[in-house]
């Protein structure tokens, strides 16, 4: 019975016990009830904002992709409204002016007291210089450090067009030595820069041009030292030909005596315009490893004709890579380089004043006061279509000659030209070919006044002639006179038939200037030359 009892007490005990775990349980089941509760409501919010997040992600993606579409909007209307700003300064005749700004060389990123910009590049058309010497300046395009040699090509061929539609076409580089002016005119092997690239798009256009004839030739020349220097005379030219800058009745600048030669294809004019860089002027400089002491000027003529009609365009293209604005303090140079550098800055200052006297509206202006202003009297304030970089260097060490530079360019872009396209129609080719007639006489004339004693009276009498004619040199004359018209056309032909170097007699050209429909004189080419068939 006692064994019963205890039995019946251990099993109470136990029962209590189990009760106890048993409401234990129940606690935890109830606990982990009200966690599973939690941990759903934990589950829920989540989502919600796994939700919100997908809808942020979503509007922001939605903002970004907004976003690029207006900028990219942006991006086309401002190239439109370049574009449009583009043909109207065309229009009124208005130099074009882009500005392109190189990236920092090695020697300025490495120097603490180079490696600060000191421009701000606002957008594809305007600029400022920062700090002391705060100024915005707008330029017709701007270009910065990253820009490509495709880009500024791509802004740029529009001319090439133009000089193959007969216009008198410049693309000149200004700016300090160093800040990428031959760069850009020339570029390099790996970069090629607008003169190649030109040279290939002109060959493309002409390919194109079925039904004309096209003519082309090209001159080179540099002025180093205040001289002009022939760079396709062939090596070893005993008697050279003394060089003279001339102004053709229609404004257009020509070289007497300068060596043009025919060319053949893309290939052959850049080999041609390579020989010619070979013979210029260099000198390594602290600014630049191979800086340019001299202005060199490369132009292509390009006459084409027209199958059908007869009709003759007259067009010529030239690059010009100025010397660099120069302080001898940084770049360094000894006596000779002293020299060089007092010619550079010479003819660049009275490239400033005809700028300035130009952009003033100054009645007289002196272009004749120096040899470079003389060969670019067509280009500042002529008929040319112009085109001017301005390049610039990035560094704060170059802040003062950068403000210069944009400076020089601002007047620039006041500068009014009067580009009218060169062409010349059938009936003027016949006068011509009358003249070219007229001349032989004259030089059978010659020789029996030679051989008859009379030599001297006749040289006099041209020397009158020659007079007479050069006192209309730079007036612009709009009739057509042949009798007494004198040749403007003096420059050498590679390989001339009839083996003359010049014309004396001259040739004339009407030519309906496309901006004013007025006839004008033109010069014409004096000997034979090389074709280029399409
Ligand atoms: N836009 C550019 N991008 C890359 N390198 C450039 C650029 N402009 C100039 N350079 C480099 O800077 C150096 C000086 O340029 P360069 O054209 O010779 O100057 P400049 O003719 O004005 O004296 C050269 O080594 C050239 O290759
Ligand atoms: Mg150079």
């Amino acid at each position: 019975m006692q064994d019963r009892v205890a039995e019946i007490a251990k099993l109470q005990v136990e029962l209590a016990n189990q009760k106890a775990e048993e409401e234990k349980l129940l606690k935890k089941v109830e606990q982990l009830k009200k966690e599973a509760d939690r941990a759903a409501d934990l589950a829920e919010q989540l989502a919600d904002v796994t939700a919100k997040k997908d809808e942020l992600l979503n509007a922001n993606e939605f903002q970004q992709k907004e976003l690029d579409r207006i900028s990219e909007q942006f991006r086309a209307e401002q190239g439109k409204r370049k574009e449009i700003l583009n043909e109207l300064e065309d229009l009124k005749g208005k130099i074009r002016v882009y500005c392109r700004v190189r990236p920092f060389s090695k020697n300025e990123s490495e120097d603490p007291t180079k490696q600060k910009m000191c421009v701000d590049i606002n957008d594809e058309m305007s600029l400022s210089v920062k700090g002391r010497l705060h100024q915005n300046y707008n330029f017709d395009s701007v270009f910065g450090p990253d820009s490509t040699q495709d880009q500024v090509f791509h802004e740029t061929k529009r001319l090439v067009q133009s000089a193959v539609d007969g216009y008198n076409v410049c693309v000149f580089a200004y700016g300090q030595t160093g800040s990428g002016k031959t760069f850009t005119i020339q570029g390099t092997e790996e970069n090629p820069g607008l003169t190649p690239r030109s040279i290939e798009e002109m060959y493309r256009l002409i390919g194109n041009m079925r039904q004309y004839d096209v003519e082309l030739s090209c001159y080179m020349v540099e002025i180093y030292k205040g001289e002009l220097r022939d760079l396709l005379l062939p090596k070893g030219t005993k008697d050279k030909p003394k060089l003279e800058v001339k102004q053709g009745q229609n404004g257009q600048v020509h070289i007497k005596n300068v060596t043009v030669k025919p060319l053949s294809g893309e290939a052959d004019t850049t080999a041609v315009f390579e020989t010619g860089l070979g013979g210029r002027q260099v000198r390594k400089t602290l600014m630049n490893d191979e800086s340019s002491r001299s202005h060199l000027i490369f132009s292509i003529m390009i006459d084409a004709t027209n199958k059908l009609t007869g009709k003759k365009s007259l067009g010529k293209l030239s690059f010009i890579d100025l010397a660099g604005s120069e302080s001898s303090k940084k770049t360094g140079t000894d006596k000779e380089g002293q020299a060089e550098a007092n010619a550079i800055n010479q003819s660049l200052s009275a490239l400033g004043n005809v700028i300035s006297a130009l952009a003033e509206g100054a009645k007289f202006i002196r272009y004749k006061e120096n040899l470079l202003t003389r060969l670019m009297q067509d280009s500042l304030g002529g008929n040319s279509k112009t085109l001017m970089f301005v390049n610039c260097s990035p560094s704060v060490y170059n802040e003062m000659e950068t403000k210069n530079s944009l400076e020089y360019a601002k007047r620039v872009k006041e500068i009014k030209n009067n580009p009218m396209q060169n062409l010349e129609s059938k009936v003027i080719q016949t006068a011509n070919k009358k003249i070219d007639a007229q001349q032989m006489m004259i030089d059978s004339l010659k020789g029996l006044a030679q051989d008859n004693g009379l030599g001297d009276k006749l040289a006099e009498l041209l020397a009158s002639l020659e007079k007479n004619d050069d006192e209309h040199e730079g007036g612009t004359v709009f009739s057509l006179n042949l009798d007494g018209v004198k040749g403007e056309d003096s420059q050498i032909r590679e390989k001339p038939a009839t083996g003359r170097k010049s014309n004396e007699l001259g040739r004339a050209s009407a030519l309906k200037t496309e901006t004013s429909g007025r006839p004008s004189m033109k010069p014409s080419q004096s000997g034979p030359i090389k074709q280029f068939k399409k």
